[in-house]
């Protein structure tokens, strides 16, 4: 009997090293595949299931900081995802990027079992995507030495790039895109500013990174100016009105934040991020609004105002999708397929890294975006029901903004309706390299809302879409994407009938987006249409062949391992083989006791209470990009008395300035 499961034992292993996604890597890469996940195999289409490396990469040995990557490419990528390489990176400061990763843009989404099911409008079909837990300190990443200011982030994140590309090679020439959300609005710009430098000090013998251009949602890229557009955006969606008893203290609050901007505004350094001052608007606002009767239900989720919470969460609870991703990260298993040479517990935002990365002396990203846009097209969209960084912010401060030799759109900027997959999906302004989309029925994270919707925002950076001029009818120009692929069907099927106008016959909307010239339809769809469609026929017989091959393999060693467990019926043959296979269990199960000790500190940690939870996203160690409203209260950090609700009251500085309803 023990000889059939030996067999079966060597047949597994035989089994794993047909596994196509194994074998694939170098050495040096191997240590990072990821072979497995809870579902893996069961929930997602064998063809849809990316080559996947993770892992704790080491970037300063001395401080012990790694930072925590997970890479998916596609195993049959279209011919415009072949040579790109999309960096993803969440917000906070400090909330992981595994936001992004299962909840967003990723191939992943975590079901209730706490196991992977696919997300068909992943990003990674339209290149690799690199989700990046930084800076140090966040995520699954470690440091003992924690950033305080922006340009140690982005010489950090330098930094990481040098150790991912050596780890990579055969990708370092690839086009380069930034996309993330929220703070990445500050990370985002430093780090592509970084970039550029680098590019332009290179050392002998080095080659310069390819970047070719940003995507940024829900930016808080100019946090004053945006905080000055809480009130107008709250009154327009009927959030709040002029009757409310706190209306007059708000407004006094608007103004003094305005005092700040106007007092900053032409000076060129801008020290500090942003000021406590203009962020309280937001708080007083959801304050004000709170309707104590329905304790559940008490708050505006300050992410999506279509929703609610409980006060004085008003948001943090959110995305539903949170109460499975934290299990899931935390579970030791995964842990382990996620190779992480250290298995510290997943944090969705750290408190620690984002009570360090005060960026008191940053200037705000904002005053990177004239240099920025003169070398690269950056695209800034904005779900459209996110309070927090609403969309009116962000086309405020473009209103105000001077690049490219002139201030703001120009008064006669086209505004184009966005018709994706035959639906209108929003609006969108261009002009000398910017581009801002407002993304309908999205909230401050458009990926989770609109997976398919806001992939197609790859191909509006990479001019894979086309537009139609004003009709008749007073119909709005209109920029159109597809769903994946299909708009190089449209070119392949048209081409034969009219190889020659169909690219006059798709003008662009503006000459601002570079990459407009390759997306245009003549040189390049001849080629896209040639490969994508011997790739489909390609793959599919290769898929075949592997197959027979591994059926072939497993008859054979079904055969000899029948043979063998017939012939070999002393059970002493086998416990020889005993040693060594229990040795390995033992190690195994050394390391998930281990993990379970970890857990159970966890588990413990967890059963504190609501309210240490509470202060745990009061002080960032919370949910997503949530960009924390209050400075002084994070300030006060370990030392806030953890048992009152009151205390998680957002509003430090002006104690009378706390609803009548709270006492
Ligand atoms: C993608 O998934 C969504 C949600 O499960 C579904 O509604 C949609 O039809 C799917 N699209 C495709 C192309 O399979
Ligand atoms: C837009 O970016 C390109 C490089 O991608 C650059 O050549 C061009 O000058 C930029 N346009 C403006 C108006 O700055």
């Amino acid at each position: 009997m023990l000889a059939v499961y030996a067999c079966f034992l060597w047949l597994y292993a035989l089994l794993a090293l047909a596994n196509p996604l194994k074998a694939r890597g170098t050495a040096a890469q191997n240590p990072f595949l990821v072979t497995k996940l809870p579902g893996m195999h069961e929930n997602v289409p064998i063809d849809d299931l990316p080559l996947m490396f993770a892992g704790q990469l080491e970037l300063f040995p001395e401080n012990q900081t790694s930072y925590f990557f997970w890479k998916y490419s596609d195993i049959h990528k279209l011919p415009e995802a072949e040579k790109r390489t999309i960096f993803w990176l969440n917000g906070g400061p400090g909330c992981s990027s595994m936001d992004g990763a299962l909840m967003e843009a990723g191939p992943f989404r975590i079901n209730d079992d706490h196991e992977i099911v696919y997300n068909n409008g992943s990003w990674h079909k339209l290149g690799d995507m690199v989700f990046v837990d930084q800076p140090g300190g966040t995520g699954f990443s470690f440091t003992d030495k924690y950033d305080h200011e922006l340009d140690l982030v982005t010489a950090h994140f330098l930094r990481f790039m040098e150790k991912y590309f050596e780890l990579f090679p055969e990708d370092r020439e690839n086009e380069i895109y930034f996309a993330g959300e929220s703070y990445a609005g500050q990370y985002i710009p430093y780090i592509a500013n970084g970039i550029l430098r680098h590019n332009k000090n290179l050392r002998e013998g080095e080659i310069p990174y390819d970047l070719k251009g940003l995507l940024i949602g829900n930016g808080w890229i100019a946090p004053n100016e945006q905080s000055l557009y809480y009130m107008p955006y709250c009154v327009q969606a009927g959030i709040i009105k002029p009757d409310n008893p706190q209306w007059g203290r708000i407004l006094q609050q608007q103004e003094m934040c305005q005092k700040i901007v106007d007092a900053n505004s032409g000076s060129e350094s801008v020290a500090e991020v942003e000021s406590s001052t203009c962020e309280s608007v937001l708080t007083m606002i959801l304050s004000a609004t709170q309707d104590s009767r329905n304790p559940d239900q008490a708050c505006y989720n300050m992410y999506d105002y279509t929703l609610k919470d409980s006060y004085p969460s008003c948001g943090m609870n959110w995305p539903p999708d949170l109460v499975n991703v934290g299990p899931f990260l935390n579970d030791p298993v995964v842990k382990m397929d996620l190779n992480l040479v250290r298995a510290k517990k997943w944090e969705e935002c750290s408190s620690r890294v984002h009570r360090a990365l005060s960026a008191k002396n940053s200037a705000p990203a904002i005053t990177l975006f004239p240099a920025l846009l003169e070398e690269l097209p950056i695209i800034l969209f904005n779900g459209n029901r996110d309070i927090i960084c609403n969309y009116m912010g962000t086309e405020g401060f473009i209103n105000t903004l001077t690049w490219g030799g002139a201030t703001g759109f120009s008064g006669d900027v086209d505004v184009l309706d966005w018709v994706h997959d035959a639906n209108v999906a929003g609006y969108i302004k261009t002009e000398r390299n910017l581009t801002f989309i407002n993304v309908f029925d999205a909230s401050h994270m458009v990926p989770f809302d609109k997976p398919d919707v806001s992939r197609a925002l790859m191909d509006i950076i990479t001019g894979n879409f086309d537009t139609t001029d004003d009709n008749d009818a007073g119909q709005k120009r209109q920029l159109v994407t597809y769903p994946l692929g299909e708009r190089q069907k449209k070119i392949s099927d048209s081409e034969p009938a009219t190889p020659v106008e169909s690219p006059q016959e798709t003008p662009l909307p503006s000459n601002t987006i570079p990459e407009e010239e390759e997306g245009a339809p003549q040189p390049t769809s001849s080629k896209e249409s040639a490969s994508s469609s011997d790739a489909p026929e390609d793959t599919h017989t290769g898929r075949i062949t592997r197959l027979i091959q591994l059926a072939v393999i497993i008859i054979l060693i079904w055969g000899v391992c029948v043979l063998y467990s017939l012939y070999r019926s002393r059970p002493s043959s086998i416990i020889k083989t005993g040693p060594s296979g229990k040795k390995k269990n033992v190690q195994w199960a050394d390391q998930l006791r281990q993990f379970e000790e970890e857990d159970q500190q966890f588990q413990r940690l967890k059963n504190q209470g609501i309210f240490s939870k509470a202060m745990n996203k009061l002080t960032g160690a919370s949910t997503e990009p949530r960009y924390d409203p209050v400075a002084e209260d994070i300030e006060l950090g370990d030392n806030i008395p953890v048992d009152h609700p009151d205390n998680f009251i957002i509003e430090s500085d002006d104690e009378d300035e706390r609803p009548r309803s709270e006492t």
